[in-house]
């Protein structure tokens, strides 16, 4: 439960219950921390004090309404983040990350997300599932086997990484930047790898996390040994395959085609990474990706930034390189991920044992570790790339 600025508590809530024919009661198994988790935990949002958090969640099928007819009790089920009534114009053209219907307030709905609705947090021993046919995604085994790290990041990180590229025209034989490497930073390089690009450099300073950018193939940048833009264009630079075979005018693409930005608001200032400079990676992106190439901002931006670093950043409003931007002709997609999109096709890859996402977990809990787990990770210190709260284990 969130009591305020850094300061999470277990405690006992109201349980669960089932208060509508399409929903379901779900008895969690795993929970994850997620980097989106910590714009509330850090107080740089307007979620409110007293609500439960989490919305990576997935469980075993407790009970279910009468009008449920694809799920019964005992399936093992993943839920997206988002919450889709599946019926709505935006559900029903696959942007179930805008769904019409869930949340009265406004289009996307989502577990207790800031706001995303008045859902329920899943870092919790049960939760209410609603549209339960249409949100549950079914997997194979039982609880707490050796694919259970694997499927809890088909609810949010895996889909929203596989997401990022599609805005950024990550294609075969792409050169990608992805600046982060946190979950979705690395997720979306394993995400580059599967549909087979040249080359991945990831940008981010966090050396455990740096670490597992190299088991997944990619290329390293600390932005702490200088501006990641001209490290970038200066390994490409001195790549001699690539410059023997460029032909003449080809020099004035130096960076790469696609860019994505898996960081956000909170982005540190690349010359003094205690500060935060929530334009740091679109400006460094619209530097870096060539001209006719494309950005995925999947980083998190808020319409309300209590902490953010000026009047107009704490209504959401930045500066952007337009004219820039304009000039080189470059895509742009923004926003939430629909997570329904990738989900099935991503559990495929991991039933065929051809993705392993589970390799950026670095801790398993219980649900008492949580205060401390949120103060590591909103730190990335001691190794916290990826936390699993078990909740109804003991
Ligand atoms: N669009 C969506 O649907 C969606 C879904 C999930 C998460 N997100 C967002 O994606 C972002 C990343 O999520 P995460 O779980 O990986 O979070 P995270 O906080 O663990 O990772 C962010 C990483 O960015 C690094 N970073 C900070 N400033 C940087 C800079 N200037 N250059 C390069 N790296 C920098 C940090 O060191 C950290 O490792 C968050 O903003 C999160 O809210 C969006
Ligand atoms: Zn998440
Ligand atoms: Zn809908």
């Amino acid at each position: 439960m969130y009591k305020g600025v850094r300061t999470v508590a277990v405690e006992d809530i109201e349980m669960a219950r089932i208060s509508g024919p399409t929903d379901a009661l779900l008895k969690i198994t795993s929970a994850a921390i997620c980097g989106s988790d910590l714009h509330m935990y850090d107080g740089r949002t307007n979620f409110e004090v007293g609500r439960s958090l989490g919305h990576e969640i997935m469980g075993v099928i407790e009970s279910i309404g009468d009008a449920v007819t694809q799920i019964k009790p005992g399936d093992r089920v993943v839920l997206p983040f988002n919450i889709g009534c599946g019926d709505c114009f935006n559900c029903g053209r696959g942007y179930s990350n805008a769904c019409l219907v869930a949340n009265p307030e406004t289009a996307g709905a989502g577990y207790v997300y800031t706001g995303m609705g008045p859902y329920q947090g899943g870092q919790a021993q049960y939760i209410r599932v609603p549209f339960a046919d249409y949100n549950c995604l079914k997997v194979p085994g039982t609880a707490y086997d050796e694919l259970e790290d694997n499927f809890i990041l088909l609810e949010d990180i895996f889909p929203t990484a596989y997401h990022a590229t599609e805005p950024a025209k990550v294609d075969l034989g792409s050169t990608v930047a992805i600046y982060g490497a946190g979950p979705v930073g690395l997720l979306a390089a394993m995400s580059s790898q599967i549909k087979g690009v040249s080359e991945i450099y990831v940008v981010d300073s966090v050396p455990a996390r740096l670490d597992k950018v190299k088991q997944i193939g990619a290329i390293l940048i600390n932005f702490k040994d200088g501006s990641p833009v001209e490290q970038i264009k200066d390994k490409r630079k001195h790549n001699k395959r690539v410059q023997e075979s460029l032909r003449p005018g080809d020099d004035k693409m130096p960076g790469v085609m696609c860019g994505i930005d898996a960081v956000g608001y909170q982005a540190h200032d690349e010359g003094n990474s205690d500060m935060d400079r929530p334009t740091q990676v679109t400006d460094d992106l619209v530097d870096l990706v060539n001209p006719t190439g494309a950005l995925g901002i999947i980083g998190a931006f808020m319409p309300q930034d209590p902490g953010g670093v000026d009047a107009e950043a704490k209504q959401g409003v930045y500066e952007i390189p337009w004219g820039k931007l304009w000039e080189k002709g470059l895509q742009v997609g923004t926003g939430q991920a629909p997570v329904k999109k990738y989900n099935v096709l991503l559990r495929g890859l991991i039933l065929a044992g051809k993705a392993n996402p589970d390799i950026i977990v670095s801790h398993d809990m219980l649900i008492e570790g949580a205060p401390d787990a949120y103060q590591k990770f909103d730190r990335r210190s001691d190794g916290y790339t990826k936390v699993i709260l078990k909740p109804n284990q003991e």
